[in-house]
């Protein structure tokens, strides 16, 4: 990967159904047997939290190989006051072009261009290994919990970064999770008959 060999832009309608498969291609078999989020995806677009001016994707050669979007959400916090915020993905790249730097690249734009938009903060599930290179840390150092965990139970799989500086120094709180994010599996099974046939396989690693 070089600086030139690759463009940012946002998502277009005609996007849209090579995004999805994309999105499939790239989530297939990793977190459980097949996966939801190009369904999750095709949702979220018609969410009203949906930011569309974060909706991006990054080509190579004239194909789409990543993607990246966010919602705007909040942190109830313990004072009762509710704190914008804004959670981010799914985030892809394409399987044969991962660990290339893409997605470091892909991630680094999109936070960039949430801050320039005024967003004060990004929380969402994901790998510290990954995140951690762009400026996350555990939830828990900033004082935000994870909403349903136990005390205890381990929550490093919840990071944030702010965008602004001190933006949740005054902070502590639950994260809630967009309700789009939720979707039924017999409503991803339906979805999912639109593409070519997958075979599901349940590998070591997944988390569902
Ligand atoms: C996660 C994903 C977006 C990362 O994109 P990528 O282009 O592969 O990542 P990069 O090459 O930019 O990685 C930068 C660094 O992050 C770290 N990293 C990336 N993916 C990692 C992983 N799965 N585990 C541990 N560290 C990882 C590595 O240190 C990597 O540098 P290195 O390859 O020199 O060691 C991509 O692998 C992907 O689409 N995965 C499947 C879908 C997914 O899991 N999305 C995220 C859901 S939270």
């Amino acid at each position: 990967m070089n600086k030139n060999d690759y463009r940012i832009r946002l998502e277009r309608k005609e996007d849209y159904s090579e995004v999805e498969n994309l999105v499939r291609e790239s989530f297939w078999n990793v977190y459980r047997p097949g996966c939801s989020e190009h369904y999750v995806i095709h949702v979220l677009r018609d969410d009203p939290a949906f930011v569309k001016r974060l909706d991006f994707v990054m080509e190579k050669n004239g194909h789409i190989i990543g993607q990246n979007m966010f919602m705007r959400t909040v942190i109830d916090a313990d004072d009762g006051c509710e704190i914008s915020v804004l959670t981010m993905g799914p985030i892809c790249i394409t399987p044969e072009l991962k660990r290339k730097g893409y997605g470091k690249a892909l991630l680094d734009y999109s936070l960039e261009n949430a801050a320039k938009l005024g967003f004060g903060a990004a929380l969402f599930e994901g790998n510290i290994m990954f995140y951690g290179k762009s400026g996350f840390d555990y939830a828990r150092n900033f004082g935000i919990r994870y909403h349903d965990l136990p005390e205890g139970e381990d929550d490093s799989f919840f990071l944030c970064k702010e965008l602004i500086p001190g933006y949740l120094d005054s902070v502590t709180g639950i994260y809630r999770t967009p309700q789009g994010y939720y979707v039924k599996d017999s409503d991803v099974e339906e979805f999912d008959k639109r593409f070519p046939a997958k075979e599901k396989l349940k590998l070591p690693g997944q988390i569902f």
